[in-house]
């Protein structure tokens, strides 16, 4: 497993340089003062103010210390040494109260003590991780009794589809359930930046929506709400329409695209 992560934690290292200049993460306009999260991100977090608040894979912070700016005291964790650094450097320029840790999420209760109001996590967390019912224990951990679990991200049918160049539409590519990691060579990362990627292999996992729902199950985490969408955070397919709010949608599809979950710790 340590294999599986250390390949990709050198490929987020390396991309954690092309995103500060990228136009995606718009790291100047957060300096001046826009807040990352999106609609979905705010609206199923509620009000933050006063709360103590976890990040898991929080990549370089900025919307960790977007919750911040909105009166949470924050924490964020990211295995990616260089994501943690640049956090740690927008702190600093931004002036706001945030603490980083460096830690693989999976044992993150080896590097981190404390108890939260809200462990979030939000687009991009669920592939990189292996053990889900794992991933669901430390969030329990890290939640005090009536704590509140949010997540979102892309739908767990996302991996069975793949834009075809050829005939110019998406198409079934690959079987649901799917216990093997994917090998994935990506020369270039998911934002604009032409720079190419010397470290550009990844190995993701795919998760049931079954195994989220048994994850929280067994963790102690009811689940008091699962919401899904026709609508995704990025442009997943070059086919796609930008619409009001920046997300993008398959028009004329029915898939869905992104799922939130929320869990309160009895
Ligand atoms: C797509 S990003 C999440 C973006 C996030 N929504 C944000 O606020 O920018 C995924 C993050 O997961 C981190 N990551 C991947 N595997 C991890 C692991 N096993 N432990 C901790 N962090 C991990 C990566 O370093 C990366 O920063």
């Amino acid at each position: 497993m340590n294999e599986y992560f250390e390949t990709n934690k050198k490929n987020w290292n390396e991309r954690v340089g092309v995103h500060k200049k990228s136009k995606f993460y718009d790291v100047e306009g957060f300096l001046n003062g826009r807040n990352s999260l999106d609609g979905l991100e705010l609206e199923e977090l509620g009000d933050v103010k006063g709360k103590r608040l976890l990040h898991l894979q929080c990549h370089f912070g900025m919307s960790t210390l977007s919750l911040a700016r909105m009166g949470a005291e924050v924490t964020g964790a990211d295995f990616s040494d260089k994501a943690v650094e640049l956090a740690r450097e927008l702190t600093e320029q931004t002036g706001l109260k945030a603490d980083f840790i460096c830690s693989n999420v999976l044992e993150l209760d080896k590097h981190l003590k404390g108890e939260y109001d809200i462990v979030f996590a939000s687009y991009g967390v669920f592939c990189w991780i292996n053990d889900l019912n794992r991933w669901f224990e430390i969030a329990a951990h890290f939640l005090k009794p009536g704590g509140e679990l949010v997540i979102l991200d892309g739908h767990p049918t996302n991996h069975m589809f793949e834009y075809n160049e050829e005939k110019k539409e998406v198409e079934m590519i690959g079987p649901y359930f799917n216990r093997e990691p994917h090998r994935y060579v990506t020369d270039y990362t998911y934002t604009d930046g032409d720079e190419k990627m010397v470290n550009n292999v990844e190995y993701e996992w795919a998760h049931p929506f079954s195994e989220f729902i048994m994850a929280a199950i067994n963790n102690g985490l009811r689940i008091t709400s699962v919401k899904e969408y026709k609508y995704s955070s990025y442009e997943m397919f070059p086919i796609m329409k930008k619409i009001d709010g920046g997300y993008w949608i398959l028009e004329g599809s029915d898939l869905p695209l992104t799922f939130s979950m929320k869990c309160v710790k009895e």
